[in-house]
């Protein structure tokens, strides 16, 4: 995993670079290379957890629950931008190949700025989308789902922290927190 930007010392480059826009686990996993790591948002999207996961946080029988992003007028999601240089991207699409595509949109950074960004996003229709359902099942299923990348619980509660840390709110994402933490006995968090 690499959280440090990334070296140009004796490296061939490619001569250009893009900024890609992460609103789940780009967010607080990174393991790519990048030059810079700017918080920043994207309009007319809302952050969902309405995509099934066969290879990362379920199995194919036991699928997990990530997020993804379904087109919303006024939404604004907060993430986590990475300026990358496009050789990234290979990597980028084996590790989000269960149901992602790339889109391009409008960035804007928190400090004021705005540029473009690529994006991964899981639309309706893909073979691994469940689709809506309440906080308390999304959580439910949450609390039980398993993949290689590890329970996934700890996606929902790293992606959770991560959006507090930058200091913004998601409503849909603390919803499914709250449950899941009531299923576990926790409830209020911790
Ligand atoms: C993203 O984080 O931007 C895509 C969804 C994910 O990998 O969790």
């Amino acid at each position: 995993m690499s959280e440090t930007p990334m070296s140009r010392a004796g490296t061939a480059e490619p001569d250009y670079s893009l900024w890609l826009f992460g609103y789940g686990s780009l967010i607080y996993k990174t393991g790519f290379a990048f030059m810079e790591r700017r918080p920043a948002s994207i309009t007319g999207w809302a952050r969902r957890f309405w995509q099934g996961s066969h290879d990362h946080r379920g199995t194919l029988e036991t699928p997990g629950r990530v997020a993804t992003l379904v087109p919303q007028a006024g939404a604004v999601c907060h993430g986590m931008a990475y300026l990358i240089t496009p050789d990234v991207l290979e990597g980028l699409d084996v590790r989000e190949k269960n149901g992602y595509r790339r889109v391009v949109t409008d960035l804007y950074f928190d400090d004021g700025e705005r540029s473009e960004t690529l994006v991964y996003m899981a639309t309706e229709g893909n073979e691994a989308w469940l689709g809506e359902a309440s906080a308390l099942e999304i959580a439910r299923q949450i609390s039980t789902a398993a993949g290689p990348s590890g329970p996934n619980r700890d996606y929902l509660l790293m992606l959770a922290d991560s959006i507090r840390e930058m200091g913004h709110d998601d409503d849909h994402v603390e919803a499914i927190e709250q449950a899941l933490l009531a299923l576990e006995g926790r409830a209020g968090g911790s």
